[in-house]
């Protein structure tokens, strides 16, 4: 018997996002990019990520329209790159965006990475900028819920302070290995849902011996173990594939439950995989 996660959650202004993701950074822009969306809509994924800096929405935008699934039925989230930080750039990058996918609005639009480097009173207000424009999209209904990526404590906590509309999603790296339960309990705490990028570690997690050990027992693999401990760790996947086996197996997220004790010692695994990006020491 398994708890029941639910395949869609509702956040905070009513929006409703299938819980489970599909990423798209770094999938080859070529032909063979468009045939691995239609895989993945073809098995059943409907919310996909992308961003700004993967330069894959013309793509991604012809994939759907070529699945012939209606439009309303997906949930396309993006991500706007630190180069589009200020006011107006940032609507600039938005309705290029839209241009490229070849739709109006998008579902959930999020700051990439938060300004965090140099004199505070700079970087916070480069970020108030930016969630300005976000907000005025909201208001406008050109996006359906708005977010953030990469944002710790210290750079919501200014943000909360001067926003009209909190952040509905914090996108954080999170995996066994990599928790960033301060980061996640701090957004969960003030209504924001947390979504996990990378959560199988980029695939470094597939060979893991403890993650392959605990998931023998539930006839499952060591990714798919990783997958289903960012679930019940309370953190919302977005898990990449070209694989379509792997695609088919990862669907299997939610058929299956870790037992506390076992959550507990993936918990306790030592840092793993851990992408080496910070957002007070990153280079953008
Ligand atoms: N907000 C941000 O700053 C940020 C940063 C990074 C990423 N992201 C988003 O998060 C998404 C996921 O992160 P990611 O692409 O870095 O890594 P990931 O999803 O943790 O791992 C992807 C790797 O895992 C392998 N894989 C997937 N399913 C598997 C399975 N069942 N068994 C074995 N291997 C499996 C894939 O190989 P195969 O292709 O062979 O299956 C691929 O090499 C990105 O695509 C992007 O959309 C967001």
């Amino acid at each position: 018997m398994t708890t029941a996660i639910e395949r869609t959650v509702t956040l905070a202004n009513g929006a409703v996002m299938p819980t489970l993701a599909f990423g798209t950074w770094q999938i080859p822009l070529n032909d063979h990019f468009k045939s691995v969306i239609r895989t993945a809509i073809d098995l059943g994924y409907r919310h996909f990520d992308t961003a700004q800096i993967y330069n894959n929405a013309k793509l991604l935008g012809e994939a759907i329209r070529e699945s012939r699934v209606d439009r309303s039925e997906f949930f396309i989230s993006c991500k706007l790159w630190a180069s589009h930080r200020s006011y107006e750039s940032a609507r600039e990058a938005f309705e290029a965006v839209c241009t490229q996918l070849g739709f109006d609005t998008i579902d959930l639009l999020s700051v990439h990475w938060p300004a965090a480097q140099g004199e505070p009173m700079v970087w916070q207000s480069q970020n108030a900028g930016i969630w300005r424009t976000l907000e005025e999209l909201l208001a406008e209904e050109r996006v359906r819920a708005i977010g953030v990526a990469n944002f710790l404590p210290h750079h919501l906590v200014p943000l909360l302070a001067r926003a009209k509309v909190r952040p509905m999603v914090n996108q954080l790296e999170i995996h066994p290995g990599y928790p960033q339960e301060k980061a996640a309990a701090f957004s969960r705490a003030r209504g924001i849902a947390v979504q996990s990028w990378s959560p199988l570690g980029r695939g470094l997690l597939a060979k893991h011996p403890l993650l392959a050990e605990i998931g023998s027992a539930h006839g499952v693999s060591a990714a798919l173990t990783a997958l289903r401990w960012n679930l019940q760790a309370g953190a919302l996947p977005i898990v990449k594939s070209t694989d379509p086996a792997h695609m088919r197996e990862n669907l299997r997220v939610f058929d299956f439950e870790l037992s506390e004790e076992e959550m507990s010692r993936i918990n306790a695994m030592q840092t793993t995989a851990f992408s080496g990006l910070h957002p007070d020491t990153v280079n953008f």
